[in-house]
């Protein structure tokens, strides 16, 4: 099936399969009355439409659906790089506690927070979090997110932890958006362990079953106080290298841990949050290629610190932007309100943040070849938006600003009018 998504008004994207960072993450291409021309599902010639020579291609292709861009701006599909979307057992009660001045971790030692969705996980059937998840799925692709990671980590025993992967596998077949999954056993040390390095030799069997059974690509670790320290997550993610599993990191969140270094130590693909980092652990992720996932929607919502951007930026650090969508320290499933506080907070301007939630995301879950950008060869993933340029989407913030979403050359999605 072939498509043309004509009439864009101009085409925002960045280009090439590497994430980038320092100066060039806000090297962005702008190509003003564009068109895309796509066949089976990938971007197959993007060009000016006032160009007589275009013109001819458009019609020697015919024939083809069309998509009126109606004169605005489309940029790549966005990529949202660090979720925590399968799960039962939202927690709207712990905003009072939150409003009473308990801090996120606080919860945690009382029983609450992580290990309340767990219990509410494990007692929920594959069903129930697959239609959980699908619901968050459908606001997320509304949104303008056309790929996202999802890790597991509200099982945290075998039975379970794999029932989230499978969720994620039946969810790729029923629904658009395409998820790429992450095995996060160690996001807490559950209630029945008495002994956490019991538990730690559950994950690490945990591991090549899931990687067999090709559940997951990467696995994730919590290292912070009291939950995984950095001499377990180390253990943890060497453990998952060898079984085939690239690590990522839950770095330097809540408290400083040295959680930025690690990933560099142990060949992360990515390290997260990183609010807390250090200089040297950035230094560290410079030149070993880590991305720096940042999540500016948990920021907010703990009433923590921003990380601070300008420092990976002046030290080369590719950043990515990604939602964190989970129900304790983040339930959001939009990119969009994500963009804006990176603007606001991180300082970053719209051409670096386009980068972070497109490239440097697709990156952050070895998926730069293929998506991330809109060029020749990579799948069609394209937002119309209802917005002349990109500063409009930074800046209007709280609204739903799509207007139509192309998933691998199909209309997945439209506003109501
Ligand atoms: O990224 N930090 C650990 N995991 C999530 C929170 C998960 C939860 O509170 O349910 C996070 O903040
Ligand atoms: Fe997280």
């Amino acid at each position: 099936m072939n498509l043309v998504v004509r009439n864009i008004g101009v085409l925002a994207t960045p280009k090439g399969n590497k994430a980038k960072g320092g100066l060039q993450q806000g090297e962005i291409s702008l190509v003003k009355n564009a068109f895309v021309a796509i066949k089976d599902g990938k971007v197959v010639y993007i060009g000016d439409e006032t160009k007589k020579s275009n013109k001819d291609y458009l019609r020697e292709n015919f024939p083809y659906k069309e998509i009126d861009a109606e004169g605005k701006l489309v940029t790549p599909g966005f990529v949202d790089p660090h979720t925590h979307l399968i799960f039962a057992g939202w927690r709207q009660k712990e905003l009072t506690l939150k409003l009473k001045g308990y801090k996120y971790l606080d919860i945690l030692k009382m029983g609450g927070g992580i290990l309340y969705t767990v219990e509410k996980t494990r007692n929920a059937t594959l069903q129930e979090l697959v239609e959980n998840a699908k619901k968050s799925l459908k606001i997320m692709l509304s949104y303008g997110t056309t790929t996202c990671e999802a890790k597991s980590g509200y099982g945290l025993n075998v039975e379970d932890e794999l029932k989230i992967l499978q969720a994620i596998k039946i969810l790729n077949q029923i629904q658009p958006v395409e998820i790429v999954p992450t095995f996060m056993g160690a996001h807490a040390v559950p209630k029945e362990y008495k002994d956490k390095k019991e538990y730690i030799k559950l994950i690490k069997e945990m591991m090549p079953r899931i990687k067999e059974e090709g559940l997951a690509e990467f696995c994730d670790v919590f290292c912070e106080e009291g939950v995984f320290d950095l001499k377990e997550s180390e253990e943890i993610l060497r453990e998952a290298k060898k079984c085939g599993l690239t690590p990522k990191i839950h770095a330097d969140e809540i408290t400083p841990m040295g959680g930025a270094k690690l990933a560099a130590k142990v060949g992360a693909i990515s390290a997260e949050h990183l609010i807390h980092a250090d200089e040297e652990g950035i230094e560290e992720m410079a030149k070993n290629n880590v991305i720096a996932v940042l999540l500016p929607g948990t920021s907010f919502y703990l009433g923590e610190d921003f990380a601070k951007a300008e420092i990976f930026k002046e030290k080369n650090v590719p950043i990515a932007l990604a939602t964190d969508f989970n129900p304790g320290s983040s339930p959001n499933e939009s990119l969009q309100i994500v963009v804006n506080l990176a603007c606001l907070k991180y300082k970053l301007t719209p051409e670096e943040v386009l980068t972070a939630v497109t490239l440097n995301a697709a990156a952050a879950i070895n998926r730069a070849s293929t998506i991330g950008t809109i060029e020749e060869g990579k799948n069609a993933d394209i937002i119309i938006w209802e917005a002349d340029d990109l500063d409009f989407i930074c800046y209007h913030y709280g609204t739903n600003l799509v207007n139509k979403v192309v998933k691998k050359g199909a209309l997945v999605w439209e506003v109501n009018v």
